[in-house]
């Protein structure tokens, strides 16, 4: 472990300027150091995409696209979009991309600003089932501005019934049918979703911001060509910065572009966007199908070591890199679980699970994932011990019991010392 003082030398300039808040950057960084960061939507991202979203770029507005801009001296700027954008498309195999959504919500609102009007019906995966807020959730202008009607899981198997999502889109008619979410451990059959969307006459988005990264490295099928839009975030699987693209078919480029800019957004995040370049460029490496196989094959193994030990796993286990565990049988509620956890070294969130009797601010499960540790070299040998933790950890939430929390931080801290994260200083 280093100390304060050696951070501190990490951002010089940050360190003279603004002492404190450079103290707490360097808190943050021996943070994501020391402790088994298990959020499946969180990562590292590596020092060439840390650099690049730290850059210069940062000081130029450039509202339009390469070529088309409202604002001069776009010698250098055009270039980096547009190797984001041709990135984008070699990587995922699309006709064209936008690189510009400042983030995942925006990106969702921009698709529903291209295909719907306000007051049209649009379906979605409900958020307590494992779908994202911005599918038409009531509490999100989605659901709010749009009429969203939603499908979930069977309550039996944790999986999507097709035949209810068939009848439930040929009932209402959507506009826009969104498939994807945040809390989905099983593969996206997209090819079933392509052939209800195209029955019903609605517009297809796969949200993949969750398995995007497992998309590029070839470890979860491609929504290519079974959908007419795809959307993602940049900073999970992905592995780049905070930020959201959105991709299709030519014959939509028109449209989302529109509606990302003018119709959504100002100036684009250039230094954002350069990450992103970085990001795709990893993305293209054979080193990232290693990658993207590693997390799916460590999530697989966790699942199995967590089984072991009695949890109860929504939909029985996983196909990707995120596994949602229901903790009735354990007698401890998601939220306490999470929080002790955390004491220990172990990071998560706590989740609601399909058909949770609990409210989802004190829901009955938690949510867990292999990028992040995956980023840090950890393999599969090294799952069983992750969920011994996670086992410890839980049976200590229940008792109430700080010290055994406080042997796990410890041995968590241990091992992680010979693992040093991506981007982070040693
Ligand atoms: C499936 C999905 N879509 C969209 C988003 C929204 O992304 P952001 O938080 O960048 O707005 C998330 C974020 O968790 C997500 O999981």
């Amino acid at each position: 472990m280093t100390t304060p003082q050696q951070h501190q030398y990490t951002h010089p300039a940050l360190a003279a300027a603004d002492p404190e808040l450079a103290a707490l950057v360097g808190a943050e960084e021996r943070l994501q150091a020391a402790t088994l960061r298990l959020i499946p939507s969180e990562n590292y991202v590596s020092a060439a995409v840390l650099e690049a979203s730290g850059t210069v770029l940062q000081n130029k507005y450039s509202e339009g696209y390469p070529g088309r801009r409202y604002y001069e001296g776009q010698q250098n700027i055009d270039q980096v979009e547009t190797l984001a954008v041709e990135r984008a498309k070699a990587v995922f195999g699309v006709d064209h991309a936008n690189v510009q959504p400042y983030s995942g919500s925006p990106a969702n609102l921009a698709v529903y600003l291209a295909f719907a009007e306000p007051g049209d019906t649009v379906m979605g995966m409900a958020l307590p089932m494992g779908g994202h807020l911005t599918h038409g959730w009531g509490v999100s202008a989605t659901g709010k501005w749009f009429r969203g009607v939603q499908y979930g899981v069977r309550q039996d198997t944790g999986l999507i019934d097709f035949d209810e999502v068939r009848e439930l889109a040929l009932k209402e008619r959507p506009k826009v049918i969104f498939c994807g979410g945040t809390a989905l451990p099983r593969t996206i059959d997209f090819a079933a979703f392509g052939e209800i969307a195209r029955e019903a006459g609605a517009v297809l988005v796969a949200d993949v911001a969750h398995i995007a990264g497992l998309i590029a490295g070839g470890a979860h099928p491609s929504p290519v060509p079974h959908v007419d839009v795809i959307s993602t975030t940049t900073h999970k699987t992905l592995r780049g910065p905070r930020g959201a693209m959105l991709m299709s078919r030519e014959e939509h480029a028109k449209a989302l572009d529109k509606a990302v800019f003018p119709g959504l957004q100002g100036g684009p995040h250039n230094q954002t966007t350069a990450a992103i370049a970085v990001a795709l460029r990893e993305a293209s490496l054979p080193s990232f199908r290693d990658y993207a196989h590693a997390v799916v094959a460590n999530a697989k193994a966790l699942a199995d070591a967590l089984l072991a030990r009695g949890f109860d796993l929504v939909s029985g286990g996983t196909d990707n890199h995120l596994i949602l565990m229901d903790l009735t049988p354990k007698q401890v509620p998601g939220k306490i679980a999470a929080k002790a956890l955390d004491r220990a070294g172990i990071v998560v969130n706590y989740n609601t699970v399909p058909y949770d009797p609990r409210k989802p601010f004190d829901p009955s499960g938690i949510r867990i994932g292999t990028p992040s540790l995956t980023s840090r070299g950890l393999a599969t040998e090294h799952m069983d011990q992750v969920a011994e933790w996670i086992d410890r950890g839980v049976a200590a939430a229940g008792a109430g019991d700080e010290q055994a929390l406080a042997a796990v931080r410890a041995e968590v801290a241990d091992l992680l010392t010979a693992f040093p994260a991506p981007g982070l200083p040693v």
